[in-house]
């Protein structure tokens, strides 16, 4: 049952520090948050890595009233000069800036290490500095928010994964992820610092990069070009709305209790191949698309969340899957010099790596009937 929240922590009207808010979920966030126009200002700390673009935020610069609460520094989180004096000015911190594709991960995995870990706590020792500076001038300490995920539960065969349950991180990406986690907990308990967690489930919608699942195959299948399809494709994600995750973390920032982490559950299990079949229904291309490809090493076989907490604090999803794919899918024909960009540059040399050989080896993946189209 989902309750009614309590008064906010966070009021409107702050000065937001959103790291990583030029990639996919964190430009939503900022996005959404300056689109209120409650005077909330954001500045947005960005490496712009391949995942980062600019352009994700273009939408606010077009708008002038939007634009002018809104601040773009471009620099990495594990660099103390730059981190200081950002958090120093906030109100909070939400931190969005990950290197986020398990596939890459498993290719070169430093740069994973040197942003969750490194990176969370270049930001937490700031966070630490400018509380203690606030707690001297009667003011209330900067709250960081850790933006995490459902992969650090590790593969569930059954059930749902509570907040309490042992993490269980099984590729680079998710360990790294775990440890940021941890560092954060840490601070909590040695420091006093005010800190928040969240563990989103599977994101999808505009502006994700075509290396994940949904936004790459539905660019490859307008381009006509093989699904590479991991293993059987019964692998099992629960597919969250990124405008529904973003809220989520915005509800977190605000109605969280210190010191807590909040699963963030989707919408919708369901199986990559069902996936899979629904967006090729959407876009009006044929399963012969499908390679059936070798597997990722170490592939989660299902990741699903339990959402109680959330619900406790008044946390409810908006967006039903076929609403949510319909809008994506929608986006993605409606924007692809966005997507072209993505997948151009280093995108080759990428491709050919993580699919040349799995391609050559794969073959056209059975169709499985679907229960519903027997
Ligand atoms: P993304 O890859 O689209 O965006 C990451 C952003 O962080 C990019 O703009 C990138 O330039 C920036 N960045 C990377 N390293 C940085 C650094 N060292 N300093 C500053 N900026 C840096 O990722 P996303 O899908 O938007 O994910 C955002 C967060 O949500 C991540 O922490 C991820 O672990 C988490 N998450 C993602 C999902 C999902 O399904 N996409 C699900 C749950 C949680
Ligand atoms: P992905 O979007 O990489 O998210 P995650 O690994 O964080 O869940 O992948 C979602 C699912 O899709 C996962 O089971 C792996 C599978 N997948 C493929 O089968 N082929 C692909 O080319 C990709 C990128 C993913």
């Amino acid at each position: 049952m989902t309750a009614e929240p309590g008064p906010p922590r966070i009021a409107a009207g702050a000065r937001l520090l959103v790291t990583g808010g030029a990639g996919f979920i964190g430009s939503c966030y900022v996005r959404d948050v300056l689109a209120r126009r409650d005077d909330t200002r954001i500045t947005v700390l960005d490496k712009l890595t391949y995942a980062g673009n600019r352009s994700n935020l273009a939408l606010i610069e077009a708008d002038p009233e939007q634009a002018a609460r809104l601040r773009f520094v471009q620099g990495d989180i594990a660099e103390p000069g730059i981190v200081g004096p950002l958090v120093a000015d906030a109100t909070a911190v939400l931190n969005f800036a990950a290197e986020s594709h398990v596939d890459r991960s498993i290719l070169d995995p430093e740069a994973f290490l040197r942003t969750g870990v490194i990176g969370v706590h270049v930001l937490l020792e700031a966070v630490r500095a400018a509380s203690s500076a606030a707690a001297l001038a009667g003011r209330p300490p900067v709250r960081f928010l850790q933006v995490s995920t459902d992969e650090v539960y590790g593969s569930v065969e059954d059930g749902h994964s509570r907040e309490t349950d042992r993490l269980d991180p099984r590729s680079p990406y998710s360990a790294a992820k775990a440890a940021g986690e941890l560092l954060v907990q840490s601070y909590v308990v040695t420091h006093g610092v005010d800190a928040v967690v969240t563990r989103g489930s599977n994101t999808y919608g505009p502006y994700h990069h075509p290396e994940k699942l949904i936004p790459l195959f539905v660019t490859n299948a307008i381009d006509d070009q093989p699904l590479p399809m991991y293993g059987d494709g019964l692998q099992r994600r629960d597919w969250l709305y990124v405008s529904d995750h973003a809220g989520a973390i915005d509800h977190v920032l605000r109605h969280g209790e210190s010191g807590t982490t909040y699963n963030i559950p989707g919408s919708a299990e369901m199986t990559n191949r069902d996936v899979v079949a629904a967006l090729l229904e959407r876009l009006g291309k044929p399963w012969s698309l499908v390679r059936s490809v070798p597997d990722r090493p170490g592939h989660d076989r299902r990741y699903a969340l339990d959402g109680t907490r959330l619900a406790a604090i008044g946390w409810r999803n908006r967006t039903a899957f076929e609403d949510g794919l319909a809008a994506t899918i929608d986006w993605y024909l409606a924007n692809e010099r966005w997507w072209r960009a993505a997948k151009s540059g280093e995108w080759d040399a990428y491709y050919e790596r993580q699919y040349g050989t799995r391609l050559a080896a794969g073959q056209a993946a059975a169709r499985v009937v679907r229960p519903d189209e027997a």
